[in-house]
């Protein structure tokens, strides 16, 4: 294109888009000044579906319809049950001036068929996989009702305690960035207008809600501006910079005060710094918690939420409740209500509700959209990218007819296979591991099975894990007896089994509701007596592939020494089974890599890759030495590096070279690298690019990731990966705030981890 050309297309670009914003603000300036003030702050109101968990009806009793007649909601969520959001969205039409609902739900990794948790996605890095899971998720939800989806959840975790370290993309910024782009892109498309397919994302939950002390849930977070800025927050902002249109704020407090209140995260950082124009809603209860964290009443925490940038409050009643009193008396103006008021309104307009109030509630769509075959192949397709091979002595891939042992108490559970958050699934139709691997074999009566073992030697832990949510919920109900069947005798069955096969599959590891919000582990080790069943099939001497479901890292120091292979296959949703059974027998060569590093002990935690050095530091892999930065009883090295993964075949790295051996500040230099696949089987390979900048103003991380390609490579074939790296992936927040690039020289890394890199020098000038 010409210059001209490209003038004439920007012009003509810029005065569509102010048109389309003329249009919206003379719409919602009407809509406003019509609006009485009890209506504006009663959009500003976002309550949970009653009924969250029992049937949903929609009666004059119900205090949500109350509310709503009496011009109190702007919002729902918590279902996708579309005879009550129909139901429910008329009588908005019918109150007040008539403003339609804004439905949410927790669409974390899919929604009927559901995709592997956030944290097994993150270890495909690629993008377009979890772009195109998400537009299956955003596919399926919006034929059900939903325009808005609290995800992605986008917290850097650097603890594997925090039992939400599951839901998100891991502890690099980085790549949590990529990832954050993708899941806002799959989700509301990249057009910037939303067709009846496209969702409103709700990026979560900001800000630095995975930075929580000790990895304990909701925990006060003890981090400086420079090092959030330079570790935790890109992913927020580029979510930002993908146009997501809303926010959802955390439960944690920064610098003292509750995200949910803060000006600095909200409005300095999020709108003025960012350029988020969406609106933010409160995590539930959040506002109500502001009490508890010891600011003030119900009234004073409204106001100053309000002030500080909240627009939506979730579940409080603090904004419906006591901002009219507030204003009454002076606390907060008409100009801040208006202010939140407007941005729901405007996020309704773009969502195209106030044209048609039931453009996401369209029943014919169901059947044909939701959890088909389509959607399902494609849940398998992305599992196969997701599961990270942690050793292998050479006994995987297994052969399709030899005979299996297949025990473990995750091996014939199905609804385990989805995880954490995945409440619109269909129970018990997800395909477990056991049926998994009897739908691939030759033979599957070859395919033998035994529970094996308890999940926990103390029953009642082991209740609280599987029951604590349901009788959160519902305190009445009866837990089915656990431990019915003594844990010898299981083991026994199990080692029989074993004894009887070529090989053992262990399937073993956390159940959904050990991972999640509100399931903090102070102990991340495999449960006692899961690691019981695995001592005792030791002893047979029979190979064992260890076959791991959970939502975090464990520390596997023992399952390291003593299985012949452990597959990470975390929660890897409906299709989970086949897509197993899929990298078992090889005929998919695993390819997913580590997005978290995986401690030895708990004790090494928070444990992340791109850490400082100290003023005394130490050889990773080098043991106890005095006045050292080290521990006296384990090396300070993570047992699975950050990046790291294996395949069935092997990759060679050779040398990189650089482009130009100096770069000036505004330049860029070519990074590139010959990989070679060495082995027999077609593979695909993740090539990471890691920067050290060696001396600077402030203390930098020994690495830092700044570029990834997941590449094919054919048996035998070397292919050379080309980086471009600029003055962007070199800088950096110094002690001032300032984003800079320093000159001086930087150790340039490439590698298949961020442990076996190789480096070479760059000068910036
Ligand atoms: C609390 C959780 O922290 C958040 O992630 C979720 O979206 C809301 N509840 C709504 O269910």
């Amino acid at each position: 294109m010409t210059k001209r050309l490209i003038l004439a297309a920007a012009a003509i670009l810029l005065l569509v888009g102010c048109g389309q914003k003329s249009e919206m603000d003379k719409f919602v300036d009407n809509l406003l000044s019509e609006m009485t003030i009890e209506e504006k702050i009663g959009q500003l109101n976002l309550h949970s579906a009653s009924g969250f968990i029992s049937a949903l009806r929609v009666t004059e009793e119900d205090e949500n319809v109350k509310m709503l007649r009496a011009g109190q909601l702007g919002g729902l969520y918590g279902t996708s049950n579309v005879e009550y959001l129909t139901e429910i969205q008329k009588i908005a039409l019918e109150s007040g001036h008539g403003i339609p609902l804004i439905f949410g739900l927790d669409v974390i990794h899919g929604h009927e068929t559901v995709m592997p948790i956030p944290l097994a996605m993150s270890t495909s890095w690629n993008m377009d996989l979890i772009e195109n899971a998400t537009r299956i998720a955003a596919k399926e939800a919006s034929a059900m009702g939903v325009n808005w989806v609290f995800s992605p959840m986008v917290d850097i975790a650097r603890d594997a305690r925090w039992g939400r370290i599951a839901e998100g993309g891991g502890e690099d910024p980085y790549l949590g960035g990529e990832i954050a782009k993708a899941y806002v892109y799959g989700y509301q498309g990249r057009t910037g207008i939303f067709s009846d397919h496209d969702v409103l994302a709700c990026v979560k939950h900001y800000a630095l809600y995975g930075a929580a002390e000790a990895g304990r849930d909701y925990n006060t977070v003890n981090y400086g501006r420079q090092e959030i800025l330079n570790g935790f927050m890109n992913p927020y902002k580029a979510a930002a910079k993908a146009g997501a249109g809303s926010y959802m704020s955390s439960f944690n407090e920064f610098e003292g005060i509750p995200a949910t209140m803060n000006s600095y995260l909200m409005d300095d950082l999020l709108r003025k710094s960012w350029g988020f124009d969406g609106f933010i809603v409160s995590d539930a209860t959040a506002v109500m918690e502001e009490v508890a964290h010891g600011i003030g009443d119900l009234q004073e925490v409204s106001a100053r939420s309000l002030k500080a940038g909240l627009d939506m409050d979730m579940n409080s009643d603090g904004f419906v409740g006591t901002l009219k009193k507030s204003l009454d008396e002076g606390k907060v103006s008409k100009a801040d209500i208006d202010r939140a008021c407007r941005r729901i309104l405007e996020a309704k307009y773009k969502l195209g509700l106030f044209d048609d109030p039931f453009k996401y509630l369209k029943p014919e769509r169901v059947a044909a959209e939701v959890f088909t075959k389509e959607n399902r192949d494609f849940s398998r397709k992305v599992a196969q990218e997701c599961q990270v091979l942690l050793k292998n002595d050479g006994v995987l891939p297994l052969k399709k007819n030899a005979r299996i042992a297949v025990v473990g108490p995750l091996a014939d559970d199905s609804s385990a296979m989805n995880g954490t958050w995945s409440m619109s699934s269909h129970a018990g139709e997800s395909i477990s591991i056991l049926q998994g691997i009897k739908d691939a074999v030759t033979n599957p009566s070859n395919v033998s099975y035994a529970e094996g073992s308890w999940l926990f030697r103390d029953k009642d832990l082991e209740e609280n894990i599987k029951y604590g949510m349901i009788k959160y919920f519902m305190p009445n109900y009866a837990v089915p007896a656990l431990h019915t069947v003594p844990q010898e005798r299981m083991i026994a069955e199990a080692v029989a089994k074993a004894r009887a096969a070529d090989v053992v599959v262990a399937c073993v590891g956390e159940v959904p509701n050990m991972n999640g919000e509100g399931s903090s582990r102070a102990d991340i080790s495999m449960p006692d007596a899961e690691l019981e069943l695995l001592k005792a099939l030791k002893a047979t001497g029979k190979p064992i592939v260890m076959v791991l479901t959970t939502g975090r890292p464990l520390t596997l120091l023992w399952e390291d020494e003593n299985m012949n292979a452990i597959l990470n296959t975390w929660s890897e949703g409906s299709e989970a089974g086949h897509a197993i059974a899929d990298v078992l027998f090889g005929d998919v060569n695993p390819s997913a890599k580590l997005t978290t590093s995986f401690p030895r002990m708990v004790g090494q935690l928070p444990l992340y890759y791109n850490h400082k050095n100290t003023g005394r530091p130490h050889p990773d892999y080098e043991p106890y030495r005095k006045f050292t930065s080290c521990y006296i009883d384990v090396v300070n090295a993570p047992l699975y590096p950050f990046g790291y993964g294996l395949s069935y075949t092997t990759f060679e790295y050779g040398e990189p070279r650089l482009s130009a051996n100096e770069m000036a500040a505004d330049g860029s230099v070519k990074v590139s690298v010959d990989v070679k696949n060495t082995g027999s089987m077609d593979g695909k390979e993740i090539v990471q690019l890691y920067i050290h900048d060696i001396y600077a103003t402030s203390t930098r991380p020994v690495k830092e990731l700044k570029g990834f390609q997941k590449v094919d490579i054919k048996a035998g074939e070397t292919k050379t990966v080309e980086f471009t790296l600029t003055a962007e992936e070199l800088s950096y927040y110094d002690h001032e705030l300032n984003w800079v690039c320093e000159p001086g020289d930087f150790e340039i890394m490439v590698g298949p981890n961020s442990r076996d890199t190789k480096a070479v020098v760059l000068t910036v000038n």
